[in-house]
């Protein structure tokens, strides 16, 4: 060590020398390689959802319980719910419990909408045989898609991102105000 300190950088290392810190350096590489290659299995899903922001909303495929929400059914908004995260007054994300329609339009597509009327912010309620969202405020009404077909809603109700992992759906961040309109 210390007649390295010494050495002239040009001074080739003595052979035995060189062999030993080549197999040390090829040794830390591997070791190093094989402990991020162990570690992608444990701390990617993890990563990934920290990063999605997604939280669950429910099994795509049927309810978990009797009366809960069953994602399964095509063609019927279905009242649900999940954590969405939200601004405070002070502008900082907190999470929130969150009611949503989920339409499973078949195919593996969903449109998870908010249930706040996008006038004043009532909870819009779906009627079947009207097939539409109704808001009790001021006679607001969407069709099936989120549109506005009366009253006195500015935009469609308002979306949020979804994504469907592992047979169970989970919803995100709202989209761009109105974008279903
Ligand atoms: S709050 Fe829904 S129509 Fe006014």
């Amino acid at each position: 060590m210390a007649d390295d300190a010494g050495r002239d950088e040009c001074t080739p290392l003595p052979r035995r020398r060189f062999l030993a810190r080549s197999l040390w350096a090829a040794v830390g590489t591997i070791a190093g390689t094989l402990a991020v290659i162990g570690l992608v299995p444990v701390v990617a899903p993890a990563f990934r959802k920290a990063s999605s922001r997604l939280s669950p909303v429910g099994p795509v495929g049927g309810a978990l319980e009797p009366g809960g929400p069953d994602l399964s059914i095509e063609g019927t908004p279905v009242l649900a719910s999940f954590t969405g995260i939200v601004k405070d007054a002070a502008g900082q994300a907190e999470r929130q419990e969150t009611s949503v329609y989920v339409l499973n339009g078949g195919n593996g597509q969903f449109t998870v909408f908010d249930t706040r009327c996008t006038h004043l912010g009532c909870p819009v309620r779906w009627y079947q045989a009207v097939e539409q969202f109704i808001c009790p405020c001021h006679g607001g009404a969407f069709d099936l898609e989120g549109k506005v077909v009366a009253g006195p809603p500015p935009r469609s109700l308002d979306r949020y991102q979804w994504e469907v992992q592992d047979g169970v759906l989970y919803a995100g961040l709202p989209l761009d105000a109105g974008s279903g309109s």
